[in-house]
């Protein structure tokens, strides 16, 4: 299969490209980073060297790509608000990175996959979207809007036989888990986060989320009335002072 892999220079996104290239699929991998993308151009992949935030260099290079069969939009950064200042700034970048370069991707990517077989697009979001966490304003907000994003692309895309998977990993250790400064329950490593993706790719399935103890534990979480859950949340904040 002709799969093109988005943040593929770390992470969940590079573990991803790699597994796919050793299953012996042709797999172009997108990024910033130069010597990360050198490397992985050494293993086989194809490398494409873009900030997915400026659109009209994005858009000119997926013109030189004939059709793709998977597209996985997995660019994204997470930072946290703290307030009492709130900063538009960091609010405005994070939307930027994780939520406008998905939508310049999915223009870039929709005409190869038509052109593709069996397609399928894939976006990635967080489990993070399940329930509002706190100082997760402006992660949070862009991964759900990720989301309502997946579930009306699904609808709209269905007539053209073109699948739409939504990725909501819980924690993942990546260099983007590994600045965060707080306890982070059930994390997985990035073979295991691959593992999952991949199954859930393979299976068609319209949300992956793993690991299953943590996402489904905030789900349930999501089920409890909204005043309830602010309650506890306010809760958890009190206690960790
Ligand atoms: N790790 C977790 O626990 C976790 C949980 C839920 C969701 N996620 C989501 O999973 C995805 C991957 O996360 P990760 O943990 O693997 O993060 P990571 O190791 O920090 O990797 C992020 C990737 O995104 C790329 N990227 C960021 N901004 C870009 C831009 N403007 N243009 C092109 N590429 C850009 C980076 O490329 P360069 O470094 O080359 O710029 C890098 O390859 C993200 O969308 C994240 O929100 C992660």
């Amino acid at each position: 299969m002709k799969i093109l892999i988005t943040g593929a220079t770390s992470g969940i996104g590079k573990q991803l490209a790699l597994d796919y290239l050793n299953e012996g699929h042709e797999v172009w991998a997108v990024g910033r980073n130069s010597e990360a993308l050198a490397e992985l151009a050494e293993s086989g992949l194809h490398t494409a060297r873009l900030d997915l935030t400026d659109r009209a260099s994005t858009l000119e290079w997926f013109k030189t790509l004939a059709s793709l069969d998977i597209a996985v939009l997995n660019a994204g950064s997470c930072e946290y608000i703290d307030l009492p200042g709130f900063d538009s700034e960091l609010f405005i970048r994070v939307m930027r990175t994780n939520l406008e370069s998905m939508a310049i991707s999915i223009e870039g990517v929709l005409p190869l996959l038509r052109q593709g077989q069996n397609p399928l697009l894939v976006l990635v979001g967080s489990s993070a979207a399940y329930v509002p966490l706190p100082r997760a304003e402006a992660y949070g907000a862009s991964k759900a809007a990720i989301a309502y994003l997946a579930d009306t692309l699904r609808v709209d895309l269905y007539r053209e036989k073109i699948d739409v998977s939504l990725v909501c990993p819980g924690f993942v250790k990546t260099p983007l888990t590994d600045r965060n400064d707080f306890p982070m329950p059930a994390r997985v490593s990035v073979e295991d986060a691959s593992r999952y993706i991949r199954q859930g790719i393979e299976r068609r399935n319209s949300e992956i989320h793993f690991p299953k103890r943590f996402t489904y534990l905030l789900k349930a979480l999501s089920l409890l009335p909204k005043w309830l859950w602010t309650r506890l949340s306010q809760r958890m904040i009190d206690h960790g002072k």
